[in-house]
């Protein structure tokens, strides 16, 4: 049986010539056992018929806010609470301008503002319109939204044109969700711990030490743990990511020694420890409450002191069952220091990547890591997009 069957599906279609694609999709997943709610915009329906689409789902299309001859109001509240997924195929321009901030002019883009489940968005568009600013920034908010872009194809397009923009084919379409669904729930119950980004310690009101880590590794983690049914307690550092996931609670902090504190509060209560966060070393003995002045006579020398190891404070506290993980940032003697690290810290597993390869570490979107046991095995993996190397990271956490 597929795992789409029972699903409720909101299929949303906008007005772009992909939209005869739309019909397959719909067909595919009707025939997988969903149940489907087409909602159109109105540009939709200039290039796709609500018969057809309402003949192949079985169920009324949804375009306009109220049915104009009888006045009865279509709640896009109802149905985001009704879908289990929503699947935007195709999206135009204009659509996920509009969803990225928040022109709640129609009834598609109400019902994804109010939808409370996992929203999967295909674009397509012409190759220009694809690669413009403007359109690429509003992809990359959607993202931030933990909405799943479905990337276009490159090839021809409509305009005759060859290029990046050609809605993914129905059929894979289909194959995502399909995968979405399919995913165990094999977190359910779990309670997770995970901290990201880098600290920022203090030197003056203005200035501070931190770090490039960007948070994006932790970030992935903290929606794969969540989508797996895991009740997730993000303690983060400054970084410009949101998440929109309804479990994951996010805890702003700044210093490590504020991340302590909250990781202490939370750690008690959790199953699982992972400690992604690119924690300062050191930081400023003391903070200068005003500006610290260029005019000085002597170069200022700031003192430092150690600050806590978050990672450790917890392995000592660590209780029979739960478990902790560590990361490990190298640039040199990987391995060594990597086991190093793990044994010290009193760690379950450690995560290693090193700056040595490329698309690794820091601010990219990709890593490449090895993963070190307590038991001492290792298993070395590809470089891979971080939410597929955060899914690798949990598989090992439950074989532990
Ligand atoms: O010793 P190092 O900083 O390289 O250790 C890395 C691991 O320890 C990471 O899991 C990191 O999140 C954690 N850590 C910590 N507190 C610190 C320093 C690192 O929790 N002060």
């Amino acid at each position: 049986m597929s795992a789409l069957s029972g699903k409720h599906i909101i299929l949303g279609i906008c007005g772009g010539i992909a939209a005869y694609k739309s019909v397959s999709l719909l067909r595919l997943l009707v025939k997988a056992g969903a149940e489907v709610q087409v909602v159109i915009t109105p540009a939709g329906k200039q290039f796709i018929t609500p018969v057809t689409l309402s003949s192949l789902s079985q169920k009324p299309v949804v375009s306009e806010f109220f049915t104009a001859n009888t006045g009865e109001w279509h709640s896009h509240v109802d149905l985001g609470l009704w879908a289990d997924c929503m699947v935007i195929a195709p999206a135009t321009a204009s659509t996920i301008g509009k969803m990225a901030h928040g022109i709640a002019d129609n009834m598609l883009v109400t019902t994804y503002l109010s939808a409370k489940s996992q929203v999967f968005v295909a674009p397509a568009m012409d190759l220009d319109m694809m690669a413009h600013p403007s359109t690429i920034a509003n992809i990359n908010l959607l993202r931030s939204y933990g909405n799943i872009i479905i990337e276009p194809e490159s090839g021809e397009l409509a305009s005759g044109l060859v290029g990046k923009g050609r809605m993914e084919e129905p059929e894979k379409i289909a194959a995502v969700l399909e995968a979405y669904f399919s995913k165990k729930a094999d977190l359910k119950g779990r309670k997770v711990l995970i901290t990201a980004g880098p600290t920022h310690e203090k030197i003056d009101p203005v200035r501070f030490i931190g770090n490039y880590s960007s948070g994006k590794m932790g970030y992935a983690l903290a929606e794969e743990c969540a989508s797996r049914g895991a009740e997730v307690t993000l303690v983060s550092g400054p970084v410009s990511l949101s998440i929109s996931h309804p479990a994951v609670r996010v805890v702003k902090v700044e210093s490590a020694k504020e991340m302590l504190a909250a990781c202490e509060e939370a750690f008690a209560d959790s199953d699982i420890a992972v400690m992604c966060a690119a924690v300062a070393d050191y930081a400023p003995k003391e903070v200068a409450d005003r500006k610290i002045k260029r005019e000085h006579s002597e170069v200022p020398v700031i003192e430092l002191v150690k600050n806590p190891d978050i990672a450790a404070t917890l392995g000592r506290s660590k209780r029979q069952g739960q478990r902790l993980v560590g990361f490990a940032l190298e640039t040199d003697h990987e391995l060594d220091n990597a086991r190093e690290k793990l044994s010290r810290k009193n760690l379950d597993m450690i995560v290693l990547n090193s700056m040595r390869d490329k698309g690794a570490g820091f601010g990219t979107d990709t890593n490449k890591v090895s993963i070190i046991k307590a038991d001492g095995s290792r298993e070395d993996f590809g470089l891979k997009p971080k939410r597929e190397v955060a899914a690798d990271i949990v598989d090992t956490i439950l074989t532990l």
